[in-house]
């Protein structure tokens, strides 16, 4: 097989995976798209899912592109291949050659009319200097988005927009101060035990993640629990959807009693999987939250919600690409519901930390006001930031921790929201 048919066949399954994606509502850790990119060698994956991923990213960017050079209504297929062959001539930097001989051959494949591709690639080529300055608009984003982010300060936006579609940063938790102060690779330090790991290395290579010293875990999805003063004082722990585990990690790197709940046969599958690795041996249930025995209470509930992950779109740029929008409102009734289950199983003076992987007021701010207007019985409590750390305390906002997409010493964090509510009658 020769270099140019080898690429091809890597580029088939991209636009395979693209479209699947478009199409069908998947995202990348779908057991289909799964079992494509596993087909390939290591050199290929690292390809694929550079390409699928930032194909995703930049659609915005190649969409405006493809408007400025294309009159006529293209299909989705056309509309798919463009966008991943414009991503790498002109924001991944790719030989042009290579990237435009392939996807004329995959039109070929799927009875696009190859002539119309290779002109369009061939004068996108030959300006992709000026094109790389391509910039956006808030008005380009889905209709949905904007809906839903019209509360948002116009930096808040400008951050937004000038950063979704950035590649993100590892940021590792620690089980402790020993572990991290031990660990083997560069790092930029957040708290004593977490950072940004600064090197590109495959996870499982490194030999103190292997032996369970510390996890993945995003710097503003660990930020909440980090930040509760005195949280050994509470006895008994429930993290009500706890899979794949991060933020019950925390809770248990720190010697404290917690049961872990999640509906997800699979997701609690993973997360055994993490514990067993980390050493831990918490108990665990498998139920929907509805299914919970209320009798039982607790003095400190976690509800990591599901969400539209809206904020964490450089991760999952699915979000943005896939052709129906997130089920925003089905969401939000679960998250209600699950609020007051938790203010049902949690003892007086008890504590629900609330939170979830977004910055759409509806699923955030609006839904605590709306909780709180209906339990007279809780209000709300603030977390331990100490204002003179800027970049941590610029995530607080009304005593809650509320951000889009943004960055700590210059790396990625994602979009995030937090807000502990105090049962105090
Ligand atoms: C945001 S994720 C939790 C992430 C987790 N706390 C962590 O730190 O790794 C939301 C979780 O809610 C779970 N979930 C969704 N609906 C549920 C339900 N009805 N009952 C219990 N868990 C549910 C999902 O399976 C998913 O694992």
């Amino acid at each position: 097989m020769n270099k140019m048919v080898k690429g091809l066949k890597v580029r088939r399954d991209i636009h395979e995976i693209l479209f699947r994606i478009y199409k069908y509502n998947i995202n990348v850790n779908n057991r289909f798209v799964q079992n494509i990119i596993s087909k390939h060698k290591e050199e290929d994956i690292r390809l694929i899912n550079n390409v699928v991923l930032n194909s995703m990213r930049y659609q915005f960017h190649t969409k405006k592109i493809i408007n400025q050079y294309v009159k006529k209504k293209i299909k989705d297929d056309e509309k798919i291949l463009l966008i991943s062959s414009i991503t790498q001539i002109v924001f991944l930097g790719f030989k042009e050659y290579a990237v435009v001989n392939c996807s004329v051959e995959i039109a070929k494949y799927k009875n696009i009319y190859h002539g119309f591709i290779n002109a369009v690639l061939k004068k996108i080529s030959s300006d992709k200097d000026k094109l790389i300055k391509t910039t956006l608009n808030y008005n380009e984003l889905p209709h949905w988005f904007k809906i839903q982010t019209k509360n948002l300060t116009s930096n808040e936006k400008k951050l937004f927009i000038d950063s979704f579609f950035k590649e993100p940063n590892l940021h590792l938790v620690f089980k402790s101060k020993k572990e991290f102060d031990k660990f083997e690779e560069k790092i930029i330090k957040t708290s004593e035990n977490s950072g940004f790991l600064q090197n590109k290395i495959k996870i499982e290579e490194i030999v103190s993640y292997r032996e369970g010293n510390w996890w993945v875990q995003d710097f503003s999805s660990s930020f909440p629990i980090r930040s509760i003063t005195k949280l050994d004082k509470y006895k008994k722990f429930l993290d009500m959807c706890a899979a794949p585990g991060g933020k019950s990690f925390q809770i248990l790197s720190r010697n404290l009693n917690i049961t872990l709940n999640d509906k997800s046969k699979a997701r609690i599958k993973l997360m055994k999987n993490n514990l067993r690795r980390l050493k831990f041996n918490p108990r665990i249930i498998n139920k929907n939250f509805e299914n919970l025995d209320s009798d039982i209470k607790f003095d400190f509930i976690i509800l990591d919600a599901p969400c539209s992950s809206i904020g964490t779109i450089r991760k999952n740029p699915e979000i943005f690409f896939k052709s129906k929008e997130p089920k925003i409102t089905e969401l939000v009734e679960i998250q209600s519901k699950m609020l007051k289950k938790a203010s049902e199983m949690l003892e007086l003076n008890g504590i629900i930390l609330y939170m979830v992987c977004s910055f759409l007021y509806i699923e955030t701010e609006h839904q605590i006001k709306d909780f709180l207007d209906k339990a007279n019985s809780f209000r709300l409590e603030k977390f331990d930031v100490s204002p003179k750390i800027f970049e941590h305390s610029k995530l607080i906002k009304n005593s809650c921790i509320l951000t889009v997409p943004n960055y700590i010493l210059d790396n990625t964090v994602d979009g995030y929201f937090a807000a502990l509510l105090k049962k105090i009658r």
